[in-house]
């Protein structure tokens, strides 16, 4: 813990932050205040008073390496005394060409472009945009988009039309376009979600389809497995209709294999790419499609050019962090770290499975969620996240319940040590909720 000067610092930049700066997904009522964080390294993060984190979740998904990695900060330095930055429509650099390079190496076989952004979301509106167009270049119309039940594909406009009807989009329902949900093929659903495909499929009018892949993160890490993905995309393809991938979450290595996508028989045509790109380092988005796609662009009629850009659009500090991350990403080493952690969700699934206090347990690759039994419906808003999140800051573990959904995902290199104690905060957690009151 700090020193009192440490603490005083802290509390007069929680006073400006209030006064200054609106923060995301926080309501501005009944947050528990921000944290100050001046430092971070590996899984740990630094507060401005000298509190040590664990940051469990790998802030918001992004981090592989751990925090301020210095091959990533070294990478950063390098290229921006060399090229900070150069507009990308009629200009090219070698970081880009590199990461696309590296990117192509990993991706599904049949990936052959990458189109870069510069997040989560736009990777999606870029996937989305692309998939029309390429309907529409060859004069074919399809206009019907489906998209799985619970989706969260991020928060520009399409990003959300192509996502669940809920808390986070309500005020905007009016202005979204319609899409098509199904429901998530799973337990009971499958069935009935298959079916509905077919249905709306035998209008000959789906442009495309889009899925988190095995897992849909935001609406609480839900799993669904990879034959009836496959079969969904396989119908997909007998009715001429595009499929996008989303694996901003599951990209990377999250899901135990590299893309979420390896473990599919038929591969997706587009594939959304952002938050793990860099290490988590630098804001980026990456969208790569097949061959074929960019087949339908390929035309001297200016008017069927892909017109979408983004000013910083593969920023050269951005591209050289994600080739910096490649390299640790590809390593031995890193492989090593995700089989490791892979292998203790799973002890760990085993040993809470069956308890009391527990609805659900999930495990693939290195996510684990446990649903906390709830008189409330599961979802975001359920009140419990305003107990759980204190109770685990207390206890120096970094952990965001989406509602009363907790779930670990953490940077690659979290010790053993680390995740031991991430593991006792959740079973202190869960004891703590069965006692007795
Ligand atoms: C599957 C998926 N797609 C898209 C996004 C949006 O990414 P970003 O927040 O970088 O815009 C997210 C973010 O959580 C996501 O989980």
């Amino acid at each position: 813990m700090g020193t009192g000067i440490e603490k005083q610092l802290a509390t007069g930049l929680k006073d400006k932050d209030r006064e200054f700066i609106w923060h995301p997904f926080t309501p501005l009522v009944g947050s528990t205040e921000n944290l100050v964080i001046s430092q971070a390294e590996g899984a740990r993060l630094i507060t401005e008073d000298g509190q040590v984190i664990i940051d469990a979740i790998a802030s918001w998904w992004v981090n592989l390496h751990g925090h301020s990695h210095p091959a990533i900060a070294q990478a950063i330095a390098q290229q921006a005394q060399q090229l900070e930055h150069v507009m990308f429509a009629g200009c090219t650099h070698e970081p880009a060409i590199t990461l696309a390079e590296n990117l192509l190496s990993i991706l599904p076989g049949n990936q052959s472009k990458i189109f870069y952004s510069d997040n989560g979301s736009t990777a999606v509106e870029v996937g989305l945009k692309m998939a029309l167009q390429y309907w529409h270049n060859q004069n074919i119309s399809k206009s019907r988009v489906i998209a799985l039940e619970g989706a969260y594909h991020g928060d520009t406009f399409g990003a959300m039309s192509l996502g669940e009807r809920g808390a986070f989009t309500t005020p905007f329902w009016p202005y979204l376009f319609d899409v098509e949900f199904i429901p998530l093929p799973t337990g009971d659903a499958v069935d009935e979600s298959i079916q509905h495909f077919k249905d709306i499929l035998k209008s000959g009018q789906v442009a495309a389809f889009i899925f988190e892949p095995l897992i849909q993160g935001a609406s609480g890490m839900r799993e669904y497995a990879p034959e009836v993905l496959d079969t969904l995309i396989e119908l997909a393809r007998e009715h001429h209709v595009l499929c996008i991938a989303d694996e901003v979450m599951t990209g990377f290595g999250r899901t135990g294999k590299m893309f979420a996508s390896d473990y599919l028989n038929h591969k997706p045509d587009i594939i959304c790419l952002s938050k793990g790109l860099t290490g988590g380092a630098m804001a980026l988005g990456a969208t790569s499609c097949t061959a074929a796609i960019q087949q339908a662009y390929l035309h001297q009629d200016i008017l069927k050019t892909f017109f979408h850009g983004h000013s910083f659009t593969a920023n050269p500090l951005a591209c050289a962090a994600a080739n910096a991350s490649f390299s640790l990403l590809v390593s031995e080493e890193c492989q090593q770290h995700i089989k490791r952690i892979s292998a203790l969700h799973k002890e760990f699934k085993q040993r809470l499975s069956g308890h009391q206090g527990l609805q659900r347990i999930t495990h693939l690759g290195t996510i684990l969620a446990i649903e906390i039994k709830s008189d409330e419906k599961s979802s975001y808003v359920n009140e419990a996240r305003h107990r759980l999140y204190p109770f685990f800051l207390s206890r120096g573990v970094l952990l965001r319940p989406l509602g009363n959904i907790v779930y670990i995902l953490p940077p690659y290199v979290i010790t053993d040590d680390e995740l031991s104690q991430v593991y006792r905060t959740l079973e202190e957690l869960l004891e703590v909720i069965n006692e007795p009151t």
